[in-house]
């Protein structure tokens, strides 16, 4: 899928090896030098470049449909937000190519931006979560994926689109000592064949977050990459739509603020960041941001 006014990375082939980065503003930055170093330092063949609130926030105009991550609670577990200005997903072949590229990176921002999060990620065993459960099967087919995740509409924003990023950390130890049928019951689907189990719990994940559950049904493209480090892992969730309601609703009814049954994903794994992002489409093989600083 090949369109021009689109940051390829949005759609292309999954790449093994990547990292996520998100930055706040270093204080008394101008405006227009913050957008000027952003899209200056844009590589298209590796970045996926998100601008959060509060950098849009410094421009008169806003994006329709952008908001900050809301901070929510559930029954026994909290939901935290850490919204930040940018946020980058830089993509590799391997760890040398993303290492060398987000020291290029880091080192052109840090004028303007103090680095926040940084998170490693991977493809594991060719696109599963942790878990071994494979993640992103009832993702849209390639032809619909346009029309879930894209805006249309004026110059600068078409080809654009929202992200939602969440980093779950799971405690696997706990996963593992559940039975494999427990395990079944918690994502809703069995493992070893990756069928949907028709006997699922209300509480299954993909119970909390298929499309079907929502009117207007909620859709999301789904990018997800597990991360590890140290002791600790989990997926960082990634997802892109046209519009961030289709996130928050499902999220909310995974926390279980609709019905009051919460995710069993819940019951192994907590989110520890939350941040939303607007990803500018592309013009001449640059970031167009004249949504921003209309000429
Ligand atoms: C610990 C974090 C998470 C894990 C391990 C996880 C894993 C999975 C797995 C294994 C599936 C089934 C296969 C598939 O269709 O991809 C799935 C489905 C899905 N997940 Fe998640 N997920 C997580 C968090 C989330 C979050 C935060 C959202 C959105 C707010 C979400 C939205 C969805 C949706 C929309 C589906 C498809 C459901 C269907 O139509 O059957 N997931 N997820």
């Amino acid at each position: 899928m090949e369109q021009k006014n689109i940051q390829p990375a949005l759609f292309s082939p999954s790449r093994p090896f990547g990292q996520t980065l998100s930055f706040s503003i270093q204080a008394g930055r101008k405006a227009e030098d913050l957008l000027d170093t952003i899209s200056g330092c844009f590589d298209p063949d590796q970045d996926l470049i998100g601008l959060g609130e509060p950098l849009l926030r410094l421009f008169p105009r806003s994006v329709p449909g952008l908001s900050t991550f809301p901070s929510l609670s559930g029954t026994g577990f909290s939901i935290p937000a850490t919204q930040e200005a940018l946020w980058i997903l830089v993509l590799g072949k391997d760890r040398t190519e993303v290492f060398d590229r987000t020291r290029v990176l880091t080192s052109v921002l840090e004028h303007v931006l103090a680095l926040r999060d940084t998170m490693e990620t991977f493809v594991y065993d060719g696109g599963k979560d942790l878990t071994g459960y494979i993640d992103g099967t009832e993702n849209p087919p390639e032809e619909d994926r346009p029309a879930v995740a894209l805006l249309d509409g004026d110059e600068g924003l078409a080809g654009s689109s929202f992200v939602a990023v969440q980093r779950w950390e799971h405690d696997l130890t706990h996963f593992r000592s559940r039975s494999s049928d427990e395990q079944d019951a918690i994502i809703g689907r069995h493992r070893t064949t990756n069928e949907e189990m028709p006997e699922a719990p209300p509480s299954a994940h993909i119970r909390r977050s298929a499309r079907e559950s929502f009117s207007p049904p909620a859709t999301l493209f789904r990018r997800s990459m597990p991360w590890a480090r140290g002791d600790r892992q989990g997926l960082e969730f990634i997802a892109f739509s046209r519009s961030l309601s289709a996130f928050d609703r499902i999220l909310r009814r995974m926390a279980g603020l609709d019905d009051g049954i919460p995710d069993a994903l819940f019951s192994f794994s907590r989110p520890v960041t939350g941040g939303y992002y607007w990803c500018p489409p592309m013009r001449n093989g640059r970031l167009d941001l004249s949504w921003l600083r209309p000429e």
